[in-house]
């Protein structure tokens, strides 16, 4: 009881200690800074968001205020310059570079010409070179501006809607948001959308460590590039190899990007699957041939990928459409100096293709993921798909010079060859690692850096990591490393760690088209958002469209509700996430929010040998109550599988990898395991856009009981909400329950301490 009573006195002074030392650094983050760092020593973190619309080959003057800023279109000539297109001239010629010794923010060109760095144009944002069209932009950045923090500060980010018709929320992906689910940023599940002129300040601690990023999570806005990397550096590291560690020149976003804006694209798609309209993606209606229909593309192992045909990729922000030809055209250059060894961080922000990810003369010793620190493994490629993270480290040991950066998709051309190895076709986002002991390179030069890919020899075989299938027919002679090989360096704390055997199971079966109706469903269940968030207007829904992911859907052909799992307080949940049945597969990224589970098994279907083409669904997951029907996993859509073998052992350990976001590969399936601690709704969702938007996703209730720290009432309406950071401090630490009005002060809480304190001593 006495030891209760101190506790509790010094929690009140801790309280007030750490009130008073409380630093806010309002980082100024504005179209210039591509990354903006928060002081290591700062408790709070403010950043402002701009979300407006902005254009590709432009670039913006943003004298104040910029944001209504004028712009001028740009293209690049055939001798790597940039011109200003009919109608330009609001941004004077010259590059202003950040003078030494002046007063902040002076920076002057060549001819000594000098300005305010409010006063100054952005560099052209030129994309893949080929589209001009417009784009969803975080203060006229794109990608969004790297925000880099120090794990356990307050982030406080003012998001302000500055569209014209578009609700918006921000998510940030990856992050626990521990007593922070209303902060989770999906809209219409843990808030209202920001409206068009509203605004709406994020408020979360750091946590975890490591490299995350932060997307739209309404719509498709993320695939119309409102996105950007989110950073927590460590507070210290340990790890057995040491490096140098630059998140602002060193982060690398790949993403697949298209001509069309991602919501026609989708709109689109929805009807132009394939089976009524027989022509190539926006082809005007003319020749009604359809034999002209545009066929989907498949990988090594003839599962389909490229259901929205290719059109380029762009590695942070920059690329090349195969229609433009080097020299006019503009790529990402990572500088690094020889004989070091570089933390780099590769983010997968795109919508549908993974990539393989390489560097041309380098190996890759992958470090970390979705941010938990891993063993060193050396590999080739890094195989990466949309919402996932890896940090690998770079050993400089080449000669200066230049060297290709490649993020390539895993489409095969079968045209060519009766047997593999097949030939992957030329799809993929290129960036280039530059040596500073030369000369930057420029676009002119670009055709001149050579090409030398990882040699991939039957003796000495490549290794990829995390390829989206079990292996390569052995002619490829690339070896595939499952990611339930990687093994964290530090273990699991007890307090996170689930148990080996699980408290609840929950199959969950993703199933692409069915009946040949685009119906990418959980448990045949296509998830419909709900018409209140639940964090604050739960009650407000009309519970008969909530179905739970166990149900049975009255119609063969699936049902749409909105889908919910109940999960109880403190238990260890397993989930098994498969991509079995008959009808055509796809993989799957999966993203679970507020939580890391542990990846205990990533199992495959069955390949032929003569080709390496995916045959059938893995026979350890069985559709039936008796499970003795061998075909039935050929033969349906599967709802609600089970294991064959119901003893089927899976061991954990507390260096079992964690990730927040994973592939499932077709015909296969993978067993996760965390602990429910977290109460809150937490959205689980398919990250491939087109399968998101067709309601591949679902949401998991947990322990809500539990909820201690409720939303603030002010967040019950769509209202704006920038809410007091020392109020969002005190229902953090007391758990209230009640919001900022309500809550009484520090000062009074300290009162109230130490006077029951008093009275139990006396
Ligand atoms: C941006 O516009 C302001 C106001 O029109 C002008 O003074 C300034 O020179 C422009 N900046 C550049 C770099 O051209
Ligand atoms: C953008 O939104 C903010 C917050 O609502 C508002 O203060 C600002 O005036 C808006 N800017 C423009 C250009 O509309
Ligand atoms: C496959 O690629 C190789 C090397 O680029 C080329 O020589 C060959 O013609 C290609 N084969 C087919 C069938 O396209
Ligand atoms: C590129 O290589 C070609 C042929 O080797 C050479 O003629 C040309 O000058 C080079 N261009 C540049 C910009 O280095
Ligand atoms: C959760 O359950 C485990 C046993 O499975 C127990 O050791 C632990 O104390 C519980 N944690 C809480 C917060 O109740
Ligand atoms: C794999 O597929 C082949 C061809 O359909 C079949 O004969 C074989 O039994 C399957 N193997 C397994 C383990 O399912």
């Amino acid at each position: 009881m006495t030891m209760y009573l101190l506790l509790s006195l010094v929690v009140g002074v801790a309280q007030l200690v750490s009130s008073a030392a409380d630093v806010t650094e309002f980082v100024d983050c504005g179209p210039l800074d591509t990354a903006c760092e928060c002081a290591e020593d700062a408790t709070v973190c403010n950043f402002q968001f701009y979300v407006e619309y902005a254009f590709t080959l432009t670039r913006y003057n943003f004298s104040l205020p910029y944001l209504e800023g004028q712009g001028e279109h740009v293209y690049i000539d055939e001798t790597g310059n940039f011109i200003v297109s009919q109608g330009g001239g609001k941004c004077m010629d010259g590059n202003f570079v950040k003078k030494t010794g002046e007063s902040d923010g002076l920076y002057c060109n060549e001819v000594g010409v000098c300005m305010e760095k409010n006063k100054l144009c952005t560099e052209p944002i030129t994309v893949d070179g080929n589209v001009l069209k417009m784009f969803l932009s975080v203060n006229k950045q794109f990608p969004g501006p790297t925000l880099i923090v120090h794990e356990g500060q307050i982030v406080a980010v003012d998001v302000h809607n500055n569209l014209s018709t578009e609700g918006i929320s921000i998510h940030w992906h990856g992050q626990h948001q521990i007593k922070t689910n209303f902060m989770d940023g999906v809209g219409l599940v843990t808030q209202c959308p920001i409206l068009p002129g509203s605004s709406f300040r994020y408020i979360f601690r750091a946590s975890p460590s490591g490299t995350f990023w932060y997307h739209s999570q309404m719509g498709s806005q993320r695939g119309n590039s409102l996105f950007g990397a989110l950073i927590v550096k460590e507070k210290e590291i340990k790890y057995p190899v040491s490096f140098i560690d630059n998140p602002a020149s060193h982060t690398i976003t790949v993403m697949d990007w298209y001509r069309q804006d991602p919501e026609e694209f989708f709109q689109h798609k929805k009807i132009a699957v394939g089976w009524l309209i027989g022509l190539p993606p926006f082809t005007a209606p003319s020749d009604l041939n359809p034999s002209l229909g545009y066929s989907i593309t498949r990988g090594p192992d003839n599962v389909n990928i490229g259901t929205n045909a290719f059109w380029s990729a762009l590695i942070h922000g920059k690329g090349r459409h195969s229609d433009v030809p080097y020299q006019r055209s503009n790529l990402r250059v990572y500088e690094v100096e020889p004989s070091q060894t570089y933390r780099f961080r590769l983010i997968h922000t795109g919508t549908m293709y993974a990539f393989r990810f390489s560097i041309d003369g380098h190996r890759l010793k992958v470090m970390a993921t979705d941010g938990y620190l891993v063993e060193p493994m050396e590999v080739d490629y890094i195989a990466i798909h949309t919402g996932e993270r890896y940090d690998f480290l770079l050993d400089t040991k080449q000669s200066n010079g230049n060297y290709w950066m490649k993020a390539e998709t895993f489409e095969m051309n079968f045209g060519g060859s009766a047997n593999p190895p097949y030939n992957f076709t030329d799809h993929k986002a290129e960036a280039i690692l530059h040596y500073t002991g030369t000369n930057k390179p420029r676009s002119p030069e670009y055709a001149n850096i050579s090409s030398t890919p990882p040699e991939c020899t039957q003796e000495s075989p490549c290794k990829m990591l995390n390829c989206p299938f079990e292996k390569f027919h052995p002619s490829y002679n690339i070896e595939c490393i499952s990611i339930d090989k990687v093994r964290l360096v530090e273990p699991t704390p007890s307090d996170e760690m689930p148990d080996e055997s699980p408290d609840v199971t929950y199959f969950m079966n993703l199933a692409g088209y069915v009946h040949k109706e685009a119906v990418s469903s959980i448990n045949d269940k296509l998830f419909r958002f709900p018409s209140y968030p639940l964090t604050t207007r739960y009650e407000k829904n009309d519970e008969s469209s909530f179905c739970d992911v166990n149900s049975e859907c009255e119609s063969k052909k699936g049902c749409k509700c909105t889908t919910v799992m109940d999960i109880g307080d403190n238990m260890t949940v397993r989930l098994v996430l498969s991509g079995v049945g008959r009808e055509r597969k796809s993989t799957h990224s999966i993203h679970i929010h507020g939580h890391s589970v542990h990846i205990l098994k990533v199992a495959y279907g069955n390949y032929s040998r003569n080709n390496g083409f995916l045959l059938g669904s893995s026979r350890d997951l069985t559709c039936t109550e008796d499970g003795d029907d061998m075909d039935v996993l050929d033969d349906n859509r599967c709802p609600n599988p089970r294991f064959r073998f119901p003893n089927t052992k899976i061991s954990l350990d507390k260096f079992a990898v964690r990730k927040d976001t994973f592939i499932v590969p077709a015909g296969g399936y993978v067993v996760v395991q965390f602990r429910s601690n977290n109460p809150g709704y937490w959205f689980l969702q398919c990250l491939v856009d087109l399968y998101f938007r067709e309601g591949m996703s679902m949401i998991m209730k947990e322990a809500v009981d539990k909820i201690s720290n409720k939303p603030p009432e002010e967040m019950e309406y769509c209202d704006p909400f920038i809410w007091d950071v020392n109020d969002f401090m005190q229902s953090l630490e007391n758990g209230n329950g009640c919001g900022s009005i309500t809550m009484p002060s520090i000062s009074a809480i300290l009162l109230i301490h130490s006077v029951m304190a008093l009275v139990i001593v006396l």
